[in-house]
C-alpha cells in the first residue's frame, strides 16, 4: 500500500492511502473494523511512547535530570496503558482506588504516583496507603487530619504535597479552569488559607510535607499561562521559606497543555513550551535567591489524545429538507460525552473517501434517546454517505474511554492497540452479561 500524506489530517499519525484509504498509525482502518467490530477505540501505541519521550527529555532539559513527568491517568486508564506508562519512565497522576487499582494490577511501581482529588474519603486514604501510593496531593486541612490518622494506623510517615490555588485565569472552558480563587480545589493564595494550610500540615507526626502542587486548567494553548502560574508558584515557595522556614523541594506545576482536534487549532510544541518555561523559573529562583525545587508536570490529554482514534459505522441517514441532515452512527455520547459536556470541536472523517464526491454539511448523532446525543455538528459529509459507511473520529485518546457510560443499558467499545502493524486487545468490548453483571 502506498501511503501519502494529506493535506486534511491533522496528526502525524494519519494517513490517506492511495486508494482513498484512511490509515491510523500505517494501519488501514477497514480491516479493524472488520476484526473487532465498531464502534471501536483505536490507541497507536508508538505515539503514546514518543509523546511520553517527548515530556521526559523537555522536562529533563528545561527544569534538571531530577524533573518528573506524572501521566494523569484520569485522560485514559486501563491496564496496558500504566505498563506503558511505567516502561517509558513517567510517573502517574492518580484520584481514585478504581486508578489505583488498575495501576496496582499493571504492575506500575505506586510509590511513582501522586493521589489527587478534592475529597479522598477515609477509605481511599486507607487503600492509597496500603497499596504504597508515594505522595498525597493534598486539597484541604480536613484532609491532612485524616490522612495522618491512617498513616498512624499504618505506621508510617505519609509525604504529602499541597494543592494550592494559584489566582490564575487559563482562559478554558468553564468546566476545566481550576486555577481560580473560587474553584472546588485546593487552597487559595489571595485568601490566606495556602499560607494557613502550610503551616498546619508541618504540625503532623505521621505527615512529611515535601511541597506544593497546582493545576490551573486544561486544553491551554498559551504559554504564558504556565509562566504566570510559576511565577505566582514561586513566590509562594519563597514567602514560605522566609514566613515558615519551610524548603519546597518538590513543585508540581500540573498538566493541561492543548491538543489540536480541529484544522483551526495550533499544534502546541510541547518541548519549546517546556524550556521556555524551565528558563524563566531558573531566572525567578535565582531572582529571588531560592533554590529551584524538583519539578512535576502532570499532562493526560497531551499524552495520549492523539495517539487515539475512534471508529463508527454509519447507521440512518436522516435528510429532513430546508433544514439538516442528520448522520447517525453506532457510538455516540456513551463513548464520548465531550460535544454534550462542552460542545468540543472533533474532525470526523470517511474512512473511505473520494474527494470528487460533493460534500454537505451533516450533524453526525449517536444512537442514545436523546436529542443532546450529538458528536459534531457542522461536519462535511460526502453527499452519498449511507448506511454501513465507516467513519473515524480524530483525537479520541483523551478523556473517551474514561468518561465513556453505560447510558441506555450501551455497552462501553473495546480498546484495541496498534503497534508496529499488528494490533491486540486491551480492553475487551462489553458484553450485555457484562452489563446485566452487576444486577441481582
Ligand atoms: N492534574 C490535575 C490535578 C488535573 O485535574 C488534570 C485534569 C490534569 C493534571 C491533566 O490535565 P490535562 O493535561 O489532561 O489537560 N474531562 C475534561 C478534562 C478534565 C480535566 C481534569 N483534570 C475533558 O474531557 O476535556
Amino acid at each position: 500500500m502506498i501511503v501519502t500524506e494529506n493535506k486534511e489530517m491533522i496528526c502525524e499519525n494519519l494517513k490517506r492511502s492511495s486508494d482513498g484509504e484512511l490509515c491510523f498509525a500505517d494501519m488501514p482502518l477497514s480491516p479493524l473494523a472488520e476484526k473487532y467490530g465498531t464502534p471501536l477505540y483505536l490507541y497507536d501505541e508508538a505515539r503514546v511512547r514518543h509523546n511520553c519521550r517527548v515530556y521526559l527529555d523537555a522536562v529533563r532539559e528545561g527544569f534538571g535530570e531530577d524533573a518528573r513527568v506524572m501521566y494523569a491517568s484520569k485522560a485514559a486508564s486501563f491496564k496496558q496503558l500504566y505498563r506503558i506508562i511505567k516502561e517509558e519512565g513517567l510517573g502517574v497522576d492518580v484520584v481514585s482506588c478504581g486508578e489505583i487499582y488498575t495501576a496496582h494490577l499493571a504492575g506500575f511501581p505506586l510509590q511513582n504516583a501522586y493521589f489527587h482529588s478534592n475529597n479522598k474519603t477515609d477509605d481511599d486514604i486507607d487503600f492509597a496507603i496500603s497499596h504504597g501510593v508515594g505522595c498525597f496531593v493534598v486539597d484541604n486541612a480536613e484532609e491532612l487530619f485524616a490522612i495522618d490518622k491512617i498513616a498512624a494506623k499504618h505506621g508510617i510517615r505519609q509525604k504529602i504535597m499541597l494543592r494550592i490555588t494559584p489566582g490564575i485565569d487559563p482562559h478554558t472552558y468553564a468546566a476545566v479552569a481550576t486555577g481560580k480563587v473560587d474553584s472546588k480545589f485546593g487552597s487559595a493564595i489571595e485568601t490566606g488559607q495556602a499560607k494557613a494550610i502550610t503551616s498546619l500540615a508541618l504540625t503532623f507526626d505521621n505527615l512529611e510535607l515535601t511541597g506544593f502542587h497546582c493545576h490551573v486548567g486544561s486544553q491551554i494553548f498559551d504559554a504564558e499561562v504556565y509562566l504566570a502560574t510559576s511565577k505566582v508558584m514561586l513566590g509562594f515557595v519563597n514567602d514560605m521559606e522566609r514566613e515558615l522556614g519551610f524548603i519546597c523541594r518538590d513543585l508540581d506545576i500540573g498538566g493541561g497543555l492543548g491538543v489540536r482536534y480541529i484544522e483551526s487549532q495550533p499544534t502546541l510544541d510541547i518541548k519549546a513550551t517546556v524550556l521556555k518555561v524551565g528558563e524563566e523559573m531558573k531566572k525567578e529562583v535565582a531572582r529571588l535567591g531560592i533554590a529551584l525545587p524538583r519539578i512535576s508536570l502532570e499532562p493526560g490529554r497531551s499524552i495520549v489524545a492523539d495517539a487515539g482514534l475512534t471508529l463508527y459505522t454509519v447507521g440512518t441517514v436522516k435528510r429532513i429538507p430546508g433544514y439538516k441532515t442528520y448522520v447517525s452512527v453506532d457510538g455516540g455520547m456513551t463513548d464520548n460525552p465531550r460535544f454534550a459536556l462542552y460542545g468540543s470541536p472533533y474532525t470526523i472523517l470517511p474512512v473511505f473517501d473520494d474527494e470528487s464526491i460533493p460534500r454537505e454539511s451533516c450533524s453526525v448523532v449517536g444512537r442514545c434517546c436523546e436529542s443532546g446525543d450529538i458528536l459534531q455538528e457542522n461536519v462535511p459529509m460526502p453527499t452519498d454517505i449511507e448506511r454501513g459507511d465507516l467513519l473515524a473520529c480524530l483525537t479520541t485518546g483523551a478523556y473517551h474511554y474514561s468518561m465513556a457510560s453505560n447510558y441506555n443499558r450501551i455497552p462501553r467499545p473495546p480498546v484495541v492497540m496498534l503497534k508496529d502493524g499488528e494490533s491486540y486487545v486491551a480492553v475487551k468490548r462489553e458484553s450485555l452479561e457484562d452489563i446485566v453483571g452487576l444486577d441481582v
